[in-house]
């Protein structure tokens, strides 16, 4: 959700500005502009649509060595040129880049709008760029530092000011914000994508600080003004790993990765030879997860999926009582937690605002809280008592895959390394161990006949609706192939439950509707192939996912797409696979883009 980008040293900004925005795209991308300053002079160019647009009316060649670039995903007023972002102040001599909202700018505007101040844009943004040319006395960290205490909401911004020509002053609340350590130079970013090219070596702006970057020097303090210490980090991730790599799309790389990606994730953690699990990340929290009474996994969209394998995987392993909820209800539910609660907060980018404000709510309210995140050094990572990261490296297509599957390896993992600690034999826990070991090899074995899922999807893209149905494990499965589908394509469809479709849903089903059935081997097979000869006997299309040797559920489907045989908790990270491959091709054939779907962003920074 908007993607910052800041630079300041001694080589020309702009190209490292427009690159810096390439790599942000995917954060936003309906406007897109940058401010550069040079003696006194602040040069603001911003135009509507995809970079490419904007990168069409800069003047290339512009030499300053200090700017600030945005890329835009709309909150206030919709994608236009004034709307989009640098936004400067009535005298043109602050510039300011934001991601978040500013909940009071009705009243800052109003209050502003009567000091004579006359606004150009609608944006939340420029409230704010007013706010600070008011307090604006010499001094730009001051009158940031000023302006912001007016304000109530989120931010990530970066600020400039035509008087301060070296300088950049950055703050942040609520909304990601790092800064990258070059030899006299300092890059801002709300995403490491941006600045991997650069530097490696970051400072992470936390929440309630100010910055004041220039060349040579970096001060960090408090909204008090009290000085804050940090130490530079290494981000991990290399810049091979954000590129494409030869594949058409992100999305289409992001899930051909996944074995080797699950193979990242689980290394080191299995212990075939103990028949354990080895997580870090839990060691100094394990007795009190353990004795805990309740377990809430909290996520939303793909992640809140990959929640509901975990709560199935939790009660089925551990035996503590676990329920999914989504973040964005949770907090203002006024929900009953205590100190035997323990939350799982699941997130690719670990800065999902609704997530970041579930885990607040539990941590107030005495809960112990955990992470299953990917993003080193995020928010949510950095916030819980303890965790562990998902290890499947950066992902960039909006649509998410590899962080699908990276969530329920971690969730199972979790679940065996408490299961083995209550009453999970070590047969079973060797068993477990054994297939999720395995299932990377799977995966890859799924991914070499790919061009059956797109030959599928070649088939029932004209159709408008599709139902998904899963049972048990596979019913987040159906869940999350619908979701895929929609969100990158279009198309309109519904995941369920299996057994509910004939609660209702079943009056959608007519003549040659696609119905994706998941009916893998397990407890439930003969009832979901009931559920499949319903949807037969009313018309309906069915795709059905399969086990490798089931030869009896080719005459109940018209199409199957068949995935290795595994135990049924881990299933749902095969069965997955055909799903996202069915959605990807639906996708293109459709024409649509893929890794930057309509009204869509990565990382939903705002609630
Ligand atoms: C769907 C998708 C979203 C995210 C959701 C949570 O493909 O990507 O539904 O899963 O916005 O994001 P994270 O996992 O970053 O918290």
């Amino acid at each position: 959700m908007c993607g910052i980008i800041g630079y300041v040293g001694n080589r020309p900004a702009l190209p490292i500005l427009v690159e810096g925005l390439r790599r942000l795209e995917y954060r936003g991308y309906d406007s897109a502009g940058v401010a550069l300053i040079d003696q006194e002079n602040l040069c603001v160019t911003k135009s509507a649509g995809r970079l490419s647009a904007l990168e069409q009316v800069l003047d290339h060649s512009m030499p300053q060595t200090t700017g600030i670039g945005h890329t835009r995903w709309a909150t206030h007023g919709p994608p236009t040129d004034v709307n989009a972002h640098p936004h400067t102040d009535t005298s043109g001599k602050i510039a300011v880049i934001h991601n978040g909202i500013i909940e009071n700018d009705r009243a800052l505007r109003t209050y502003l709008q009567r000091q004579g101040v006359t606004f150009k844009s609608e944006t939340d943004t420029e409230v704010l760029a007013q706010l600070i040319a008011m307090f604006y006395e010499g001094d730009l960290e001051k009158a940031v530092r000023k302006a912001l205490r007016e304000v109530s909401g989120t931010y990530g911004i970066g600020v400039l000011c035509a008087d301060e020509p070296n300088v950049i002053v950055a703050a942040r609340k609520g909304s990601p914000l790092i800064i990258g350590v070059g030899k006299g130079e300092h890059l801002l970013a709300s995403d490491a994508a941006a600045i991997l090219a650069h530097t490696t070596q970051v400072i992470y702006v936390g929440d309630g600080e100010i910055a004041h970057i220039t060349p040579d020097e970096l001060r960090l303090t408090t909204l008090d003004a009290i000085p804050v210490a940090k130490d530079v980090q290494q981000i991990e991730w290399s810049l091979e790993q954000i590129e494409l790599a030869g594949y058409d799309h992100f999305m289409l790389k992001e899930i051909f990765e996944q074995p080797e990606v699950l193979e990242n994730c689980l290394r080191g953690r299995l212990d075939q030879n103990e028949n354990a699990i080895r997580l870090g990340g839990l060691v100094d929290c394990t007795k009190k997860l353990t004795g805990a009474k309740r377990i809430i996994l909290t996520g939303c969209g793909t992640a809140w999926h990959a929640a509901l394998v975990g709560e199935y995987l939790f009660e089925e392993l551990v035996r503590i009582p676990t329920e999914v909820e989504y973040a964005s209800e949770f907090r203002y539910r006024n929900p009953v937690i205590d100190e035997g609660t323990a939350l799982i907060a699941v997130s690719q980018s670990g800065e999902t605002a609704d997530t970041h404000a579930a885990l607040i709510e539990a941590k107030q309210r005495g809960a112990l809280t955990l992470g299953a995140v990917n993003v080193v050094g995020s928010t949510i990572a950095r916030e819980t008592d303890a965790g562990v990261y998902l290890h499947v490296g950066p992902e960039i297509g909006v649509a998410s895959t590899k962080a699908f599957t990276g969530q329920v390896a971690v969730l199972a993992m979790i679940a065996c390394f408490l299961g083995r600690r209550k009453h999970l034999s070590p047969c079973a826990a060797a068993e477990f161990i054994a297939a999720l070991a395995a299932i990377p090899k799977q995966i890859k074995r799924i991914l070499d006949t790919a061009e059956e899922a797109r030959k599928v999807a070649q088939i029932y893209t004209d159709r408008e609706n599709w139902l998904y149905l899963g049972r048990g494990y596979n019913y987040p499965v159906a869940l999350e192939g619908a979701l895929k589908l929609k969100e990158i394509s279009y198309i309109h469809a519904e995941g369920l439950p299996a057994a509910e479709m004939k609660h209702g849903p079943i009056a959608l089903i007519q003549e040659g509707m696609p119905v994706v059935v998941i009916a893998t081997a397990g407890r439930q097979y003969d009832k979901i192939i009931n559920n499949m000869m319903q949807v037969r006997s009313r018309g309906g299309s069915i795709i059905a996912i399969a086990t490798e040797g089931d030869r009896e559920i080719a005459k109940q489907a018209d199409h199957v797409l068949y995935v290795p045989d595994t135990i049924e908790p881990l299933q749902p990270l095969l069965t997955v696979i055909p799903l996202q491959l069915i959605a990807y091709h639906a996708a293109v054939i459709r024409g649509c883009n893929v890794d930057k779907p309509r009204n869509l962003a990565k990382s939903v920074t705002v609630e």
